[in-house]
């Protein structure tokens, strides 16, 4: 078969990227092309990829001023989520609610019905397709077999292959009488076995049962993990810490902003020794406790988190009574390897499992998410999250693709990245509450899809992935959006309210703060897709060498997510429909959304650079020529220039040498004194040098 370059095929190639134009091949001549991908047939070289390619042109001769007056496409374009969301329903209605299914087909909605009780509403009217594009990627997705690959999905298939492991993140929030198998067993109850225990567990914390080393509460949280085992719970941390609705079927149940009362949750993520004074500023080790979080046990980042913390507490508090160990009543854990965790010295009574089934990135609504949340929020409100996830799992697995949320929006990724060419997202919540939520997306969706090649490890014939960058609104509006709405075209995805969580309504004021926020949600799509025309500006006056600069070229996509409140079912929602939709969109391209081999390679020269560290550390070679053997000059003379740094600090201000948390006093009785040790300021844990190069063996030898 003769395959022609992008450019080749479709003209001019208007709006489409150069690297789109060139590294797109598609399928040229009078060739019967594949209807769908199978065996050596790349999804682009079937014909529904081929339709999409030729429809590009007739998109490019349309403008999205003109798209929005269409009555008829507009509202095909505007469809409800899984609607049953306990937390909006009116009290009245409250008793249907439970007869009614969790989740409820979705469909294209009339313009003037009542949505107050849907949880969601996605409208996609802003981006540049039609009815016909919407038809044509419906038909991309039956020839790559999404409904296939979903099903596979749930079935618990391998379909991770290059880590021969299923996808199961779904199972995680599955109801308890579900049966899901991973290799022919039921994963179902493995998975409320754990849930139970973070219940029992968190319970126990919360109401003081389960107490620290020296008998006091323990009212705060630290939760050590990095990537997948930090950027899901913060997310949802941000989006519960201000969540004031409660479900209100029993007064015991507080919304999670009141069951968070007296209580911290703090995330320490990077190894930057100043992410640790952050993260433990102004906490006592004796009400503190430690949640490490972490798949394999082995992340260097968190292991060394985790090592450093541990130190802090056992500094103060000491190793405790063999019956009571210290580390056992402070620290727990939530891992798949029990092993190193037993070996680290957690109690395993405390250690909270998950499953290789689990990917990192998709691994919120598993312990890694749920133990931190529920010590903080009450398992209540955990639990509600778990449901609205799995209310939008039921969405995507059995809802037809066109009426499917997570399928039209991956297919939507999929037109402006391999179609339109754009290589970036914006996710732009107008909600403080979810100010990580970009965040999260950026690993969920940078590291399942930004791959080069496809499940057999041929080079991709498409553009794949995209780069996802964000901010709340309107902070992002005084950033970024110059380039979104005069520089490059980037695809946005505004995330709006309905309700918000605090509501501020001044006397005097026209409006409320949250529709003042809400005016620039509804303005900025519109301000994207319309512009300003020249003739516009000169017919309002505006001066002549102004009109170039003042010009906005509009047809620039968005879409719009309205929420109906934050809360913990929401969130979930939300959650389960971007996980999904990157899901898709692996599908469509025909590579691993589930594997991340692309960020072995600097963990490993990571590691290369640490033994040479550490051998510049003991042997004090930093002068010596050999610190640079086997670097290039570049990598080299920078590793030398930090080198002479350190030796220079370590020489003038040791005590400021970030090595260690443990406070001097604290350390004075566990470690033999420095001579060039200052006094210090006791209010914060000191850092010093000797600490962490001497100490922990100190303590117990098997710690390394
Ligand atoms: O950065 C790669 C990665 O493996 C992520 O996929 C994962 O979420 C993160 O590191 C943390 O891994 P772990 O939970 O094993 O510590």
């Amino acid at each position: 078969m003769e395959f022609l370059r992008w450019d080749e095929v479709s003209g001019s190639g208007a709006g489409i990227s150069t690297e789109s134009r060139n590294n797109t091949f598609v399928p040229q001549g009078d060739t019967t092309r594949p209807k769908e991908v199978g065996p050596g047939v790349s999804i682009t070289q079937t014909q529904a990829w081929f339709d999409l390619i030729q429809h590009v042109e007739e998109i490019n001769n349309t403008h999205l001023r003109d798209l929005l007056q269409d009555e008829e496409r507009c509202a095909s374009m505007f469809l409800a989520a899984p609607t049953a969301n306990p937390y909006h329903v009116r009290q009245g209605d409250r008793e249907d609610m439970k007869r009614m299914p969790k989740a409820i087909s979705s469909g294209a909605l009339d313009s003037h019905e009542d949505y107050s009780q849907s949880s969601l509403i996605l409208d996609f009217s802003h981006q540049r397709v039609t009815q016909k594009t919407i038809e044509l990627l419906l038909e991309l997705a039956k020839a790559a077999k999404v409904p296939e690959k979903i099903a596979a999905m749930f079935r618990g298939e391998i379909i991770n292959k290059t880590e021969s492991r299923a996808v199961l993140h779904t199972a995680l929030r599955a109801p308890r009488e579900r049966v899901i198998l991973d290799q022919g067993k039921n994963v179902v109850p493995e998975v409320h076995a754990v849930l139970d225990k973070i219940k029992r567990f968190s319970e126990q914390v919360r109401n003081g049962e389960f107490v620290g080393a020296t008998g006091k509460a323990l009212t705060d949280v630290v939760a050590i993990g990095i990537g997948g085992s930090f950027l899901g719970p913060l997310f949802v941390h941000t989006a519960f810490r201000t969540a004031t609705d409660s479900v209100q079927e029993d007064a015991t149940q507080l919304p999670p902003q009141k069951a968070a009362a007296g209580r911290r949750l703090r995330f320490l993520s990077n190894v930057d020794p100043v992410d640790i004074a952050r993260a433990l500023e102004g906490l006592n080790q004796e009400t503190t406790l430690v949640v490490i979080v972490s798949k394999t046990f082995t992340t260097a980042e968190t292991m060394l988190n985790a090592r450093t913390v541990r130190q802090w507490i056992v500094s103060k508090l000491g190793e405790g009574p063999p019956w009571a160990r210290t580390v056992s009543r402070h620290m727990v854990a939530v891992s798949t390897n029990l092993k190193l965790v037993a070996e680290f010295g957690i109690d395993p009574v405390n250690t909270f499992a998950f499953w290789d089934w689990v990917g990192g990135r998709y691994s919120v609504t598993s312990a890694v998410g749920v133990l931190p949340l529920a010590l903080q929020y009450g398992f209540h409100n955990v639990q509600s999250f778990l449901e609205g996830a799995c209310s939008v799992d039921d969405h995507f697995h059995n809802e037809t693709l066109s009426q499917n949320l997570p399928v039209l929006l991956g297919m939507i990724s999929v037109w402006n990245v391999s179609f339109l060419g754009h290589a970036a997202r914006g996710i732009l919540p107008y909600c403080q509450a979810l100010a990580k939520l970009p965040s999260h997306i950026q690993q969920l969706s940078m590291e399942s899809n930004g791959k080069g090649v496809d499940m057999e490890g041929n080079p991709l014939l498409c553009e794949a992935g995209e780069i996802d960058f964000g901010e709340p609104g309107t902070n992002g509006q005084h950033s970024f959006y110059q380039l979104i709405h005069q520089g490059r075209q980037i695809p946005c995805e505004f995330i709006g309210v309905v309700k918000s969580q605090h509501s501020v309504f001044m006397k005097g004021e026209p409006v409320s703060n949250h529709d003042e926020l809400m005016c620039n949600f509804f303005a900025q799509p519109d301000a994207l897709a319309y512009g300003k025309t020249e003739a516009e500006l000169r017919e309002q006056g505006v001066p002549e060498e102004l009109i170039g600069h003042k010009t906005f070229s509009g047809n620039r996509p968005s879409l719009s997510i309205l929420m109906q409140a934050v809360d913990p079912y929401s969130v979930g929602q939300l959650l389960a429909l971007y996980e999904h939709r990157v899901a898709v969109q692996g599908f469509i391209w025909g590579i691993n959304s589930f594997d991340q081999w692309g960020v072995e390679l600097g963990k490993s020269l990571a590691g290369d650079m640490r033994k040479k560290m550490t051998s510049v550390r003991a042997n004090g070679t930093w002068e010596r020529d050999e610190v640079g053997e086997g670097l290039n000059p570049s990598t080299s003379r920078l590793l030398r220039h930090y080198l002479a740094g350190m030796q220079h600090q370590a020489e003038d201000q040791l005590e400021d040498f970030p090595t260690g948390l443990v406070s001097e006093d604290d350390c004075e009785d566990l470690c033999p004194p420095s001579p060039t040790r200052r006094s210090s300021d006791q209010s914060m844990p000191r850092m010093t040098r000797h600490d962490s190069w001497g100490c922990l063996d100190k303590l117990d030898p098997r710690w390394g």
